[in-house]
C-alpha cells in the first residue's frame, strides 16, 4: 500500500523523503546537472517535489521509464543528456553515510564502484577481489564469491552507453547494471572504494525502517559532537579568562 500512494523514493526516512539522501551524495560531489528517471505512475509527484532544482542549486531534467526493465535500461535513457561526458548514476533508494565526493571528482576513465560488506549477498550485485582488484561481478548470485556488494552508485565513462545498447536482458527480464560493470571488469578498467561507514539500500520494509533509525542516530551523534565542542570552547574561554 505504501507505494500505491507514492514512489518508493519519496517515502519518509526520519525527517525527509528517501530521494534527498542520494541527491545529497551527488550534490556533495559538485554535480549540478541531474536527470531523474522514474516510472510513469509517479513522475508527476517526483517532478512536483523536486522541481527545477533551483532550491537545491542544481538543474533537473526528467525522463519516464515506461516499464521497469532494469537500472541499465534507465541509465541508457540518459545517453543524450550525458553526451561525451562521464556519468555518475545513483539509485533513488540508496543512502550513503560515507562522503563519496573525492572518488567521484577524481574519476578519469573506465569505471568506479563502491563496495560494502553485507550479510545477505544473494540480494545484491557481488564483486570478487584479488589483491584489492575487482576480478568479477555477478548479479544476485546463488553462490556468492564474496560478501562485497556493489552498492548503488556507479561512475562510468561514456562508453557505458555503447555497452547498454548491446546488453541482453537477464533471467529476470532486466538490463542489469552489473553487466555494464562486468564489461569494465573484463577490460581491466575498474577501480573500487570500500565504504567505511554505514550504507543502506532502503528498498525493503526492514531496511527502510533501519535507515530511519540509522539517520536519527547519525544526526544525534553530530549534534552531541557539536554540543561537546561548544562546551569545550566555553571551558577554554573560562580558563583563559
Ligand atoms: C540493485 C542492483 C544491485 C545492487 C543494488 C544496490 O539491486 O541490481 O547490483 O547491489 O541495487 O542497492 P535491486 O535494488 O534492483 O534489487
Amino acid at each position: 500500500p505504501l507505494t500505491d500512494v507514492t514512489n518508493k523514493s519519496l517515502l519518509p526516512v526520519y525527517d525527509k523523503p528517501l530521494v534527498l539522501y542520494p541527491l545529497q551524495t551527488l550534490l556533495d560531489a559538485g554535480i549540478e546537472d541531474i536527470i531523474v528517471i522514474t516510472g510513469t505512475e509517479h513522475i508527476e509527484q517526483m517532478a512536483g517535489f523536486l522541481g527545477s532544482g533551483s532550491q537545491f542549486n542544481c538543474r533537473f531534467s526528467y525522463r519516464v521509464q515506461d516499464e521497469p526493465k532494469g537500472i541499465a535500461q534507465a541509465l541508457g535513457m540518459a545517453e543524450e543528456f550525458v553526451g561525451d561526458d562521464d556519468v555518475c548514476a545513483i539509485l533513488g533508494d540508496n543512502i550513503y553515510f560515507d562522503n563519496l565526493s573525492e572518488h567521484i571528482r577524481n574519476f578519469t576513465k573506465g569505471s568506479h564502484i563502491f563496495l560494502k560488506e553485507v550479510t545477505d549477498p544473494e540480494r545484491f550485485g557481488i564483486a570478487e577481489l584479488q589483491n584489492d582488484r575487482v576480478v568479477s561481478v555477478e548479479e544476485k548470485p546463488l553462490k556468492p564469491k564474496s560478501n562485497l556488494a556493489q552498492t548503488g552508485c556507479y561512475v562510468y565513462d561514456h562508453r557505458c552507453f555503447d555497452i547498454i545498447r548491446n546488453l541482453k536482458p537477464s533471467k529476470r527480464g532486466e538490463l542489469e547494471i552489473t553487466d555494464v560493470t562486468k564489461w569494465f571488469v573484463e577490460q581491466g578498467e575498474i577501480t573500487a572504494t570500500m565504504l567505511e561507514d554505514n550504507w543502506i539500500d532502503a528498498g525493503t520494509f526492514e531496511s527502510l525502517h533501519a535507515a530511519a533509525v540509522a539517520v536519527r542516530a547519525h544526526r544525534q551523534k553530530i549534534a552531541d559532537t557539536a554540543k561537546n565542542a561548544g562546551m569545550q570552547s566555553v571551558k577554554k574561554e573560562k580558563t583563559t579568562a
